[in-house]
């Protein structure tokens, strides 16, 4: 007989049963538990919830493991290009030579952004952040690319993984009051990326292959993470049929948040507010430690990983070798490393397993590339992309229902209606 788990509920007894992973992960399935037994369950923040069953990518947050479709990550980080890596997630295989030729080539086709869509940027104020412009531009295709204009599923992939390195750099281009640069398709993603973000019409940008290196890597670490904060928005959004845009840019928004992506840009920022403050880590150690300083170590501690975070291993040691390749001395690298290890070898901090996650040393390679800190979590993005993309294709391709949490309700009961003029 297979496996099932038992809940008992006053005199009565319920079965049921129990799902393995092809890792070996347990869950048990309560698909019927409110038809049996009037039931629901509650977890706040889902933190025991399985939403749905994916193939897509496999994490061990104890073994710090994490896997695309059954490669490893430091093996795709090393040797695969970040494009390589989008169609591995979307496609569920690495792509033949053809077959990434043909991928590579039809992205390069789709790279220019509509003219009007251009005209949105114009409206935006010079201070505006460019996770906000993001989010609305990628909610905009959903305007333009509709009716007769939206086309296939397919369509609309290559069209979002085209453009999206174009409307980023325009948003950065915005702020800084500079006229935008239009793709260059002799160039590959991330090299194309980086021309759009730096050539000026008074001096053109040479690529320097570090920097490109060290970006195709970035990207490859942050391209899926299972079901997190923003790749559970976009499967909830997607499933009552919203557009891919639509659903995109909702991933975006929940990225934003300083507990999600938004961490790599706030990590800086308290590296340098640090800095600035004389260095002294134990103080702000003593401070993360203190529940009422509403101070929190950023880039410390992960729903999921226990005891390291891959990626940041994987980080840490090519933000060492990009430092070391661009003879750039970043004194925050040094706090870096003093705040780490002061963390490692505190209590509160070893007791409650927590550990630098990826965003800790991303934020000190986005610096050394030449990437201005509020774009720190806009390049999350780009290299989430396809994470995003194939999870949503996924759910469609299961015919997943639409998303619909239940709650315990804890409000007022049954009351009558009293008048303004009878109120107190
Ligand atoms: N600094 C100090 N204390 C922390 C930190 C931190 N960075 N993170 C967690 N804790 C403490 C909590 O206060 C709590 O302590 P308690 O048990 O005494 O109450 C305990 O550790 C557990 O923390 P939770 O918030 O319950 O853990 P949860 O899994 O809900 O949150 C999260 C995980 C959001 C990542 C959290 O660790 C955090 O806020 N980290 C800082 C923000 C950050 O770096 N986010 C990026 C995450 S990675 C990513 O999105 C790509």
């Amino acid at each position: 007989m297979s496996e099932f788990a038992e809940l008992s509920l006053g005199d009565k007894k319920y079965q049921f049963p129990v799902i393995t992973g092809s890792e070996d992960e347990k869950a048990i399935d309560i698909a019927k538990l409110r038809d049996e037994t009037g039931h629901i369950t509650i977890d706040s923040g889902y933190k025991n919830t399985g939403a749905t069953k994916s193939a897509i990518t496999f994490l061990d947050g104890e073994l710090g493991i994490l896997r695309y479709r059954g490669y490893s990550i430091e093996e795709l980080a090393e040797k695969a290009s970040f494009l390589e890596v989008a169609y591995l997630l979307i496609y569920g295989e690495l792509p033949t030579a053809q077959q990434y030729a043909e991928f590579e080539n039809e992205i390069k086709m789709h790279t220019i952004v509509n003219e009007d869509m251009r005209k949105i940027f114009e409206g935006f104020p010079v201070n505006a952040h460019p996770m906000g412009v993001l989010s609305a531009m990628v909610c905009a295709m959903s305007a333009f690319y509709t009716g007769e204009k939206s086309g296939s599923d397919e369509l609309n992939i290559i069209r979002l993984m085209a453009k999206m390195p174009s409307m980023a750099t325009w948003s950065y281009k915005k702020s800084q009051g500079h006229p935008v640069n239009y793709p260059n398709n002799s160039l590959d993603y991330c090299s194309n990326f980086l021309n759009m973000m730096f050539a000026l019409p008074v001096a053109p940008y040479q690529v320097n292959p570090v920097v490109s290196a060290a970006l195709n890597k970035l990207l490859i670490l942050h391209a899926d993470h299972e079901q997190n904060c923003s790749t559970s928005t976009v499967r909830l959004v997607g499933s009552s049929h919203a557009s891919l845009y639509a659903s995109i840019s909702a991933g975006i928004n929940a990225l934003s948040g300083p507990l999600h992506g938004g961490a790599n840009q706030e990590v800086i920022e308290m590296l340098e507010d640090i800095k600035a403050d004389g260095g002294d880590t134990a103080k702000y150690i003593a401070m993360a430690k203190d529940k009422n300083s509403g101070f929190r170590l950023m880039g410390f501690g992960h729903r999921v990983y226990k005891n390291f975070d891959p990626r940041a291993r994987i980080i840490k040691k090519a933000a060492d070798d990009v430092l070391a390749a661009l003879g750039i001395n970043d004194p925050v690298l040094k706090i870096a490393s003093e705040l780490e290890a002061a963390a490692l070898s505190d209590e509160y901090f070893v007791a409650r397993k927590l550990y630098p996650n990826v965003d800790f040393y991303s934020g000190i390679i986005y610096r050394a590339l030449g990437i201005p800190t509020d774009m720190f979590t806009v390049m999350f993005a780009i290299g989430r992309l396809p994470g995003w993309i194939a999870q949503w294709k996924e759910m469609k391709a299961n015919k997943e229902p639409i998303g619909r949490p239940r709650q315990v309700y804890v409000g007022a009961t049954e009351r009558a209606y009293v008048s303004m003029a009878e109120r107190a």
